[in-house]
């Protein structure tokens, strides 16, 4: 069963069209990375996911199994278990880390609501995340450093335990010991509770950690091209443009020999 399926969607933004008819599929357990030029709509296309108001389906759904996501708030959205992680995380000033999480807990599971066990939970992540303790008690990442957001969206991760992971960029600003950290964390993760993940990332470095089963490459706002791990050498390798014009050799190839 696919827990997210992205129906032929158009988006939008200041009326510049930035994914056009993009569709792709994914089932609960599956690592999907997207990558992928600068501007080519990898942050829209979680933006979108998420709920986003600043982005605008123009046309085609989004659907979380059977439920249309896309009619749906973020709130909503965020309650069914959807989770961004961003690429550039905002600051909330004057709402602490721990009033943020237990808020948003609180508001999702009611009387089952546990302090005691959310104190506990909260303090073992902020140990297993290497953050400085009084990082909880700070305004929702005021002042904190490139690497430290990124982690204290990881940590928002753990404690609202999500069904869909996105993850945009979730490598950059974070040092290697650090990255290794995160990628095993997301493992981990993975391990106990099966989520579906979509990885945006610019370099393998993330995906030697968290190996995705698919790899997908957007460029003018669709995918051109999917595969498996290999995908992330050959653009190591030899970088886009090497591949778009071997793409674009394949496509002429294929016309040539249209029965193959
Ligand atoms: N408010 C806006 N007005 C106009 N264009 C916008 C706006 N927001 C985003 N865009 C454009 O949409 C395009 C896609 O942006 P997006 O953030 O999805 O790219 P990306 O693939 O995530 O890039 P990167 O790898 O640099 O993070 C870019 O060309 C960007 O400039
Ligand atoms: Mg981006």
């Amino acid at each position: 069963m696919n827990i997210l399926k992205i129906d032929n969607i158009t988006v939008s933004i200041e009326e510049k069209v930035i994914l056009k008819d993009f569709s792709l599929t994914i089932k609960s357990g599956e690592i999907h990375a997207i990558m992928g030029q600068n501007g080519t709509g990898k942050s829209t296309l979680v933006r979108i996911i998420m709920g986003d108001p600043a982005y605008k389906l123009e046309s085609g759904k989004i659907y979380f199994n059977d439920q249309e996501l896309s009619a749906m708030s973020v709130d909503k959205r965020a309650r069914l278990g959807v989770f961004l992680g961003m690429q550039m995380p905002t600051e909330v000033d004057g709402v602490t880390n721990a009033d943020f999480l237990r808020t948003a807990l609180v508001n999702r599971d009611g009387k089952d609501f546990k302090l005691y066990s959310f104190i506990k939970k909260l303090d073992e992540s902020v140990d297993q995340l290497q953050m400085n303790k009084e990082m909880i008690h700070r305004s929702v990442n005021k002042g904190f450093s490139g690497g430290e957001r990124k982690k204290n969206e990881i940590l928002q991760m753990k404690m609202l335990e999500p069904k869909v992971v996105m993850l945009d960029e979730i490598d950059s600003g974070l040092d290697v010991d650090s990255l290794k950290m995160i990628g095993e964390e997301v493992i981990a993760y993975h391990k106990v509770n099966k989520p579906a993940i979509i990885l945006v990332t610019h370099y393998k470095r993330l995906l030697d950690y968290i190996k995705p089963d698919f790899v997908h490459i957007i460029s003018d706002g669709k995918i051109v091209k999917s595969g498996d791990f290999s995908l992330v050498l050959e653009i190591e390798e030899e970088g886009y443009k090497g591949l778009k014009n071997r793409v674009s050799i394949d496509c002429v190839a294929k016309v040539n020999k249209p029965n193959e």
